[in-house]
């Protein structure tokens, strides 16, 4: 099973990846999370997320290409952030034809912005990869990390402006992939507003093992 999770920021694309990787062990590559590690290390990376615009197609590419002749994405995988262009999309298919590899779904989960602005307002992370929302998902110990113990903080990118921007971003790159897929008979909508368990139901019904 290969899937890909499409949506703008604060869909909950990252909350239902972990769900689905749990329930039907494939594997999950995250773009956004592949930068913010880069990020530490590459200043022009950190530049681009903190303000909120697309890292450039030709590096993400790059980047996400050596996983594909990988044995263990044999095995199903889910593609989280990836594509976001329809540049990156047209690029993924050309890859994926060469090993031979099909997209069973897209699932567009899509929310309206009011609702992206709250949540990615009330989102804390943790360095270890756990993500709350201090109303929807609160962690046990306010500003503490239920898994280890961490601080939690609030992305760098999460912040209203920048938020603003990636919304505006999402509506000019990445929404014609919503059309590109659907065109290609491989978009599932998903509603996003409900809540993570309803959302998750709505794609696990749909999974193919
Ligand atoms: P990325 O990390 O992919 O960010 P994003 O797409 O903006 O998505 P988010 O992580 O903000 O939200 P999400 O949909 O995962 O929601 P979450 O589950 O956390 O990318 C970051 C940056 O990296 C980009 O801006 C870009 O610069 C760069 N980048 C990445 N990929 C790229 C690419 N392919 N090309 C170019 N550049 C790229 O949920 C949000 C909050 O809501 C959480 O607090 C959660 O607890 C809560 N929540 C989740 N679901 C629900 C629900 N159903 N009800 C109530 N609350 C909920």
């Amino acid at each position: 099973m290969n899937y890909i999770l499409l949506g703008p920021p604060g869909a909950g694309k990252g909350t239902q990846a972990k769900k689905i990787v749990e329930r039907f062990s494939v594997v999950h590559l995250s773009t956004g999370e592949m930068f913010r590690e880069a990020k530490r290390s590459e200043r022009i990376i950190s530049e681009l997320l903190t303000s909120g615009q697309l890292v450039p197609d030709a590096l993400v590419i790059d980047m996400v290409k050596k996983y594909f002749v990988k044995d263990y994405m044999k095995k199903g995988f889910l593609l989280d952030g990836f594509p976001r262009t329809v540049r990156q999309a047209e690029k993924l298919n050309v890859i994926l034809k060469s090993e031979s590899i099909k997209i069973d779904a897209v699932f567009f989960i899509d929310i309206c912005f009011e609702e992206a602005i709250k949540r990615i307002a009330g989102r804390r992370v943790c360095s270890c990869g756990a993500s709350y929302h201090i109303t929807a998902l609160p962690p046990k110990e306010v500003g503490k990390c239920d898994v280890c113990g961490g601080r939690l903080v609030q992305r760098n990118d999460d912040r209203e402006d920048t938020v603003r921007d990636r919304l505006s971003v999402y509506e000019k790159q990445t929404k014609p992939l919503v059309e590109y897929y659907s065109k290609a008979g491989l978009l599932i909508d998903i509603d996003g507003l409900k809540d993570e368990s309803n959302v998750f139901e709505q794609i696990s019904r749909k999974i193919k093992i």
